[in-house]
């Protein structure tokens, strides 16, 4: 799904115009604390909501997510994601997000392991690996996340139900089929998809990517 952290924040609605294939748009909120980036909040989200249909994907790097993460979910968000390494309470947030009718998900950071998490699983509708320092687009995919997104696949097999593995930072035609050997399957795309000359076009590409033979 396309991260708008790429796309053209004064003209957000023209910018959402250019993929009208997008099933899913992916929405970072930065509070310049937690990652040092500041972006949008909650009135931008709900102003989106009265966009566009598609299902808001809430990616949360900000503080104090137990206390702010709710209202997302208030707006409309159908997934609401939050990181482990801020939350106090991630199972009651969890609780608290689902009670709302949105999906409920966890960050990881690259250097943020899921092993302590293992027992949460269900408790969530989706764990995000972050295969770059969370903050800004356009940085490198590290391969070095691979190992992690492998062990989190197996976790979630274990677990059953239906647990999105959702990737983002540096996913590209290059990267993103590392990913899905790996075991993801939610890919979050900022600069390859707005950077792209035709950025509907680059989603059809990554989804094609993204789809092992045979589904
Ligand atoms: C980074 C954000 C990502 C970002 C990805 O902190 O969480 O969603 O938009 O951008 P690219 O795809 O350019 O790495
Ligand atoms: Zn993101």
């Amino acid at each position: 799904m396309p991260s708008l952290l790429s796309a053209d924040f004064a003209n957000l609605q023209a910018s959402i115009e250019t993929i009208p294939s997008a099933d899913a748009l992916h929405v970072d909120v930065m509070d310049n604390h937690f990652v040092p980036n500041l972006t949008l909040g909650l009135p931008v989200v709900e102003a989106i909501r009265k966009v566009t249909p598609a299902l808001l994907d809430i990616h949360l790097m900000i503080e104090d997510p137990d206390r702010w993460a709710p209202a997302y979910a208030e707006a409309g968000a159908e997934s609401v994601t939050f990181h482990v390494e801020a939350a106090a309470a991630p199972v009651r947030l969890a609780r608290e997000l689902r009670r709302l009718s949105a999906r409920a998900g966890i960050a990881l950071k690259p250097a943020t392991p899921i092993e302590p998490y293992a027992d949460l699983l269900p408790e969530l509708d989706m764990v995000l690996i972050m295969t770059v320092e969370p903050g800004f687009g356009g940085q490198k995919f590290l391969d070095l996340c691979l190992a992690k997104i492998a062990r989190t696949r197996a976790l979630l097999d274990a677990t059953g139900g239906d647990i999105w593995l959702q990737i983002d930072g540096g996913v590209s035609v290059e990267t993103i089929e590392r990913c899905v050997e790996a075991g993801a399957d939610s890919f979050v795309a900022g600069s390859a998809v707005f950077g792209a000359a035709d950025p509907d076009t680059m989603i059809a590409t990554l989804r094609e990517l993204a789809t092992p033979p045979g589904r």
